[in-house]
């Protein structure tokens, strides 16, 4: 089993359009690319819904997270000094490798490839979004808060247009599967982080099931980084 926490929100702002960074109190030690399942204390919110690591100090752990649905909806209208409910963390995350490496993100894909760029300082981080999403002033906040990670914005088109692969030794990425699938086809050693709908996040229901490798995984589990040549799109 796991045990649940109950933690204080320290901060839960928006930074562009739908996408928010929480702050939540707690001491963790944890991996780049692993995720922490939430929860609103809220009755119409059953399930806990994954959310990967942004950022971690002493302090707290913080999340940065795109509204979609109503579980998302909820996180963002909590408020500094609410409590939410968490478990975790869980996941593999990214692998520690020699060699430079590109980290290329899709839109909120951003979000577990900020921890990981900052813990590899031999790595770029190319952030693709889609045109017309947010102002220019979003777009700054956006690029402030990933100053300091050698990072470049695509805004609009392909982000992998802007990518010289052959300078990189691996390749991270997180994003849409459809901007995985490319960017795994593009270079010999991608990982990819997988996002599937997740009901328990410790391997226990089977809803984050996909085929890696020819086998049945759990991305909770087993993942959610794997091999990109290994995965059946
Ligand atoms: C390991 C992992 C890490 C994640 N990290 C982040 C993160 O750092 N920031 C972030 O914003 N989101 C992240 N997500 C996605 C996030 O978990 C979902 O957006 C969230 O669960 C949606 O919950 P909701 O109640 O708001 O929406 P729901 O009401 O559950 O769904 C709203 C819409 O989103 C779709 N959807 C929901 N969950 C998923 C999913 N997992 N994959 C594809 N489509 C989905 C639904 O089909 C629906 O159209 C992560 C997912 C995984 C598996
Ligand atoms: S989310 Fe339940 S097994 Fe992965």
């Amino acid at each position: 089993m796991f045990q649940v926490r109950e933690e204080e929100i320290l901060f839960n702002e928006k930074i562009a359009g739908d996408i928010y960074l929480m702050k939540v109190s707690g001491n963790y030690e944890v991996k780049a690319g692993q995720f922490f399942m939430l929860k609103a204390k809220d009755r119409d919110m059953t399930l806990f819904r994954p959310i990967s690591i942004f950022d971690c100090d002493s302090y707290g752990v913080s999340f940065l997270y795109s509204v979609r649905g109503k579980g998302t909806e909820l996180f963002s209208k909590m408020k500094e000094a609410d409590t939410i409910l968490l478990h975790g963390p869980y996941g593999n995350g990214f692998p520690k490798l020699e060699g430079k490496t590109a980290m290329v993100a899709g839109g909120i894909g951003m979000a577990p490839l900020y921890l990981t760029a900052r813990r590899n300082s031999n790595s770029d981080l190319y952030i693709g979004i889609r045109e017309g999403l947010y102002s220019e002033e979003e777009i700054n906040t956006l690029e402030n808060l990933f100053e300091g990670c050698n990072t470049k914005f695509k805004i609009g088109g392909l982000v992998t247009e802007i990518i010289d692969f052959k300078k990189y030794e691996n390749v991270f990425t997180c994003g849409p599967e459809v901007m995985m699938q490319a960017v795994a086809e593009l270079h010999p050693n991608v990982y990819v982080s997988l996002e599937k709908h997740m009901g328990c996040g410790v391997g226990a229901c089977l809803s984050c099931s996909c085929k890696v490798s020819g086998k049945m995984v759990k991305v909770c589990k087993d993942g959610p980084v794997f091999k990109g040549t290994e995965v059946n799109f």
